[in-house]
């Protein structure tokens, strides 16, 4: 899977590439990341990005002809499955959409900033528009990052067997049970004695057990 992302901060996200399961992603090669200054697609010497919103109003707006240049430039170089803006006014991601995402070869993450981007934008190149949740963040950025770990994690030979998403909390629309590891009792906390038993069978059904009582009481909304 290829990810472009194109952003006036890219800095801001490299990191969380640069450690841990994400960079061995890209180590193996299952994954590529690559970042675009959008300012390079800029006009002028002062590189300008954003303008003054037609019919006033508070706030900047990203104008479309960096936009386009950059977006266009990239779907000259290879087929686009999607082309994501990240925004708040965006569908709410979730593990079924991560899902969906992880099994495409190539997507574009555009990050937002200030009021946001220029409409016509949206009709000339957005596909899908996604929100981290009900709130504002100061960019897509962040977003763009929470996006490609919830992807980029579900590639296969990302995770070991021991790391398997199958048994992620909302892949099957519950939450995970409650897990422990030694010592068996902590001052006086105990481990439940049925995952001491042995029995896989009886753990089984525990687990099954623990994870509707915990999505009941929490998130009743994701039960089907
Ligand atoms: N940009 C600003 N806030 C955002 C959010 N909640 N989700 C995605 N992109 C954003």
């Amino acid at each position: 899977m290829r990810i472009d992302i194109i952003s006036v901060l890219p800095e801001l996200m490299e990191s969380p590439f640069q450690t841990s399961i994400l960079k061995r992603a890209m180590q193996k090669g299952l994954a590529e990341v690559h970042f675009h200054q959008l300012r390079d697609w800029s006009l002028g010497k002062h590189r300008q990005i954003d303008d003054e919103p037609y019919g006033g109003g508070a706030g900047m707006i990203m104008m479309i002809e960096p936009i386009d240049k950059c977006i266009s430039e990239l779907k000259s170089q290879r087929a686009y499955d999607e082309v994501i803006y990240l925004t708040p006014d965006g569908e709410t991601l979730t593990q079924k959409i991560a899902n969906t995402l992880s099994i495409k070869e190539n997507l574009i993450f555009l990050c937002g900033h200030y009021k946001g981007i220029d409409q016509r934008v949206r009709e000339l190149h957005i596909t899908k528009e996604i929100s981290i949740g009900d709130y504002v963040l100061t960019g897509g950025e962040l977003a763009a990052c929470v996006l490609a770990d919830s992807v980029i994690r579900l590639l296969p030979g990302v995770l070991n067997d021991e790391q398997s998403a199958l048994t992620d909390s909302f892949q099957d629309n519950l939450l995970a049970p409650p897990i422990y590891t030694r010592p068996a009792d902590y001052k006086g906390l105990k481990v439940p004695d049925i995952l001491l038993s042995g029995n896989l069978k009886k753990i089984e059904e525990w687990q099954h057990e623990q994870a509707l009582k915990i999505t009941l009481e929490k998130r009743p909304d994701i039960l089907e």
